[in-house]
């Protein structure tokens, strides 16, 4: 069995920059299946595809031409990295993840990433619905205000404009719907181990997960 690493939470929880450390550490491979749904919602926004038709978006997630080239994230040969961390995107990304179809166009995309050695996936339902079998699952979460810390300083770093303001009324609009949706909402999968990172910096994140794989 090729192991899985499953990495779940809530938005700018630091889920990305820490599943990301895990995977180099053991040589796995890395899923971002956060970063599916924004392919999908920017291909969606591009396109002008009503945004309240389940069937086209499914049929966009489906054929989604993507690739993963080192760090670079490809759509139809166009580098679109940080085109698809627009907060626009973001917003439209979980707004359409709450499409049972969609999120079903997705799920061959999402098991085709788990090749030996072995692989860290980072979303919202990794341990509960795609990897339900992961011999390590982790709950990955953190206060409203360190979250929209860290998302504001993504977004800066990155080049876009950010408002505190803003940002932490998106913020809880998407853990709003993030946790309430009918399909795969937000939960800690069971068995799942919960980490707060409040106040933890990402390395004391990573050095937390190694510890609970390697135990
Ligand atoms: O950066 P942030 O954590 O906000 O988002 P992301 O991980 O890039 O995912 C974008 C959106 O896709 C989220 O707001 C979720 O609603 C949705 N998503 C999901 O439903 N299931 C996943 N496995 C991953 C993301």
């Amino acid at each position: 069995q090729i192991p899985v690493i499953t990495i779940d939470g809530p938005t700018a929880s630091g889920k990305g920059t820490v599943a990301h450390r895990v995977a180099d550490k053991l040589g796995f491979h890395y899923l971002d299946s956060g970063a599916l749904y924004r392919l999908t919602a920017l291909s969606a926004l591009r396109r002008g595809t009503d945004l309240a038709d389940e069937h086209a978006l499914a049929k966009l997630a489906e054929h989604l031409q993507c690739s993963f080239q080192g760090g670079d994230i490809i759509l139809s040969q166009e580098n679109v990295s940080d085109a698809i961390r627009a907060e626009e995107v973001g917003n439209t990304a979980s707004r359409i993840a709450t499409f049972p179809a969609v999120r079903h166009a997705l799920v061959g995309l999402q098991l085709g990433f788990r090749k030996a050695p072995g692989l860290v996936a980072d979303g919202r339902d990794m341990g509960s619905v795609i990897f339900p079998h992961a011999p390590l699952k982790v709950f990955l979460t953190a206060s409203v205000a360190a979250r929209a810390g860290r998302r504001y300083k993504q977004l800066i770093d990155k080049g876009f404009s950010a408002n505190m303001e803003d940002l932490l009324k998106d913020l809880q609009a998407r853990d709003d719907r993030d946790t309430n949706r009918a399909i795969a909402p937000l939960v800690p999968a069971e068995g799942a181990q919960v980490l707060d990172t409040s106040e933890m910096n990402a390395d004391e994140a990573v050095d937390q997960v190694l510890q609970w794989y390697a135990a």
